[in-house]
């Protein structure tokens, strides 16, 4: 845990290097500092994905919506390289915070609590809390991230006919075909649903608890911010869902 904890530190030893970041790097690395950047993170990964589903949602306008508004991401070039190292690194920043404050929080914890319980979220999660269901679900979106990579910007999912997708030099240029095959394909489409899901769970207690640790707290507010934190969640993982509903059922 002392040696992950070491590792993880590492970026903030390089910047507290750079004159004028150490106190900043001070301030970041304390255990509300880190919440605070988990929270910024948190939310800005919440704006890609809304970003993404609106873009993605256009499949249902057809192949040629959709294609145009591909070619039209892909001609942004270096402004989409700039973006992607953008989004990497957030991510990046996101998954080391959760495991940098998890683990300080188990080392400053003595001994586990016998029952966790949260009603942060609009309902009550079962045994293990709502951090212990952060880390599981956090980890099933990682590992759908990277055969999301592998499927649709490497083009290159285990099982994944592309033959539609391809032009007469085999590339995958026809975006509209190349998420046509991923997401009809039964054993993505199986994982892609569970890991939706894991999705939901994860934002509806994350949008809640990253308002909260950015002061959006008060008796009076609460339910509205837990309903807000619920309806966005459920959105954005019901968007992401209905695209695969969608693909099995024009599968040809
Ligand atoms: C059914 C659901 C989804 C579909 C159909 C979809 C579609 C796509 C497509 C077509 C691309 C390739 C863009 C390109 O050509 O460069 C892509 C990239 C990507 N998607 Fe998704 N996506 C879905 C869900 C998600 C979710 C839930 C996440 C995050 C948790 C996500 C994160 C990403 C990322 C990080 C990239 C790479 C962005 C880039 O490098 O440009 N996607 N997605």
């Amino acid at each position: 845990m002392n040696a992950l904890l070491r590792v993880l530190s590492l970026p903030a030893v390089f910047l507290s290097k750079i004159p004028g970041l150490a106190p900043v790097v001070r301030a970041c690395s304390t255990s509300v500092g880190q919440k605070f950047l988990m929270a910024i993170t948190g939310l800005s990964l919440i704006g890609f994905l809304v970003v993404h589903l609106a873009g993605n949602l256009q499949l249902f306008a057809g192949e040629a919506v959709f294609n145009a508004y591909a070619e039209k991401l892909h001609s942004l070039g270096p402004l989409l390289g700039i973006a992607e190292v953008g989004l990497f690194a957030t991510f990046a920043a996101h998954i080391g915070l959760a495991i940098s404050t998890a683990s300080m929080n188990k080392l400053a914890r003595k001994s586990s609590y016998a029952l966790k319980e949260t009603k942060q979220g609009l309902f009550i999660l079962p045994a293990g809390g709502a951090s212990s269901w952060m880390m599981v679900t956090g980890l099933l979106i990682f590992g759908f991230l990277v055969i999301h990579i592998m499927d649709l910007k490497l083009k290159k999912g285990f099982g994944v006919d592309y033959t539609a997708a391809m032009n007469a030099d085999n590339e995958a240029v026809n975006s509209f075909q190349a998420v046509k095959a991923v997401l009809s394909h039964p054993v993505h489409a199986g994982i892609y649903f569970v890991c939706l899901i894991a999705l939901g769970i994860h934002l509806s207690h994350g949008i809640r608890s990253a308002l909260q640790t950015l002061g959006l707290h008060h008796k009076n507010w609460n339910f509205a911010l837990r309903t807000l934190g619920f309806v966005m969640a459920w959105g954005i993982a019901g968007g992401f869902i209905s695209l695969i509903v969608w693909a099995l059922g024009s599968k040809s």
